[in-house]
């Protein structure tokens, strides 16, 4: 009999034969100046279409959101007959796709925008590294975002779901963890306004609930989900404070205003957090019971560990990163009790095939 990970899942409207999701990972393919999604990126998630639900690299909601080099964009009308290739061939195969909206914010740098500063709530530098045409370089001070601003990309948001949905996604998922724009609206090592976006927890999410709001009344909420990763510290210019935390329950306790969501996806610690003060060691457990919606858990997780978590009703499905990056089929391997291959990380962000669409299935 298959494990518990081939139950079946309701995620939205969607029936999904599996609960064995592939994690949104940037894969830098679409070197192209239109920076579109190509035939090569649609070929590498038609190979994983077995998984229950894929969910797609960051993709920029506009320009401005951009902070790597040939990430796609799903901003533009060239985009998104790019993004119909991927849609079509996953569906094909009878899989199902979200896209992840990104923007970067303060994590770009002006190479990115003819010289211009990169936007963020407040101007402090998350003394990091971009990664630009000419390679990595160390992030500058970022310019604060006007109220009006904010507004906009509100609607540069709102404008992207609705081009994912006309390209052909099941849904979209909203990027707010790993230290970008909406992470840096939630903490207080990036955010130290003084007006209606900063200050308290309501404040500090305020953009966030705007852009969800917009976005679910497009295209329904039910195609629509939201990823947070708390406890995330010590990268992308991210550090936790005692407020941290608390800021993030009240975010997820209140996304069951929206029962309709279709799901919250939580990232358990990235880095070790032992020895951080206020960081929240176990994600899945410490929120599972202040979410009422469907939760998929994702970071480090393996074959009996995935299992585990869902026996333990902790989450409803479980995504994977790097294992589905060097295995395509993945979901296979689980159900034969097939060994995983090995990712090679010096692929990760390279242009062409050569470890991307050339890891060999093993069924
Ligand atoms: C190459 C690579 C690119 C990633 N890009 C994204 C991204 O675009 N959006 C995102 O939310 N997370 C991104 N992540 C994080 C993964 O989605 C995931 O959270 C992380 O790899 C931990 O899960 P894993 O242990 O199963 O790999 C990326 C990870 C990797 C390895």
């Amino acid at each position: 009999m298959d494990n518990i990970l081939f139950k079946p899942v309701k995620i939205g409207k969607y029936e999904l034969p599996n609960r064995i999701f592939m994690s949104p990972m940037t894969r830098s393919r679409a070197d192209n100046p239109e920076n579109k999604a190509t035939p090569l990126i649609a070929e590498y998630y038609e190979q994983r279409s077995t998984a229950g639900l894929i969910i797609t690299e960051g993709s920029q909601v506009s320009p401005q959101a951009a902070g790597y080099i040939n990430t796609p964009g799903i901003y533009s009308a060239a985009q998104v007959e790019g993004w119909k290739l991927t849609t079509q061939a996953v569906h094909k195969n009878k899989g199902h796709i979200f896209c992840q909206l990104w923007h970067v914010g303060r994590m770009s740098h002006p190479d990115f925008h003819g010289g211009n500063l990169p936007v963020a709530p407040s101007a402090i530098n998350p003394h990091d590294h971009s990664f630009t045409a000419e390679g990595f370089k160390d992030t500058v001070t970022p310019r604060a975002l006007s109220i009006p601003e904010i507004h906009g990309i509100t609607q540069e948001f709102l404008r992207a779901a609705e081009n994912a949905v006309a390209a052909g996604f099941d849904g979209v998922e909203i990027h707010s963890a790993n230290g970008y724009l909406f992470h840096q609206f939630f903490t207080n090592c990036s955010n130290n306004r003084t007006d209606e976006y900063g200050g308290s927890h309501e404040n500090k999410a305020r953009f966030f609930f705007e852009t969800l709001a917009a976005i679910g009344g497009a295209v329904g909420f039910e195609r629509v989900g939201v990823r947070l990763n708390p406890s995330a510290h010590g990268f992308f210019g991210i550090t936790i404070d005692k407020e941290t935390i608390p800021t993030f329950e009240y975010i997820v306790e209140r996304l069951n205003d929206y029962p309709k969501l279709a799901y919250l996806h939580l990232v358990e610690p990235m880095v070790p957090v032992d020895n951080v003060p206020y960081a929240e060691k176990e994600i899945a457990k410490h929120f599972r019971p202040r979410y009422k919606g469907k939760l998929i858990i994702n970071c480090g997780f393996r074959f009996s560990s995935a299992i585990r978590v869902i026996e333990d009703d902790l989450a409803d499905a479980v995504a994977f990163g790097h294992a589905f990056i060097s295995n395509p089929d993945l979901v296979e391997r689980i159900r034969h009790g097939i060994d995983w291959s090995r990712w090679d990380d010096k692929t990760f962000y390279t242009t062409g095939n050569k470890g991307y669409t050339d890891y060999p299935r093993a069924t």
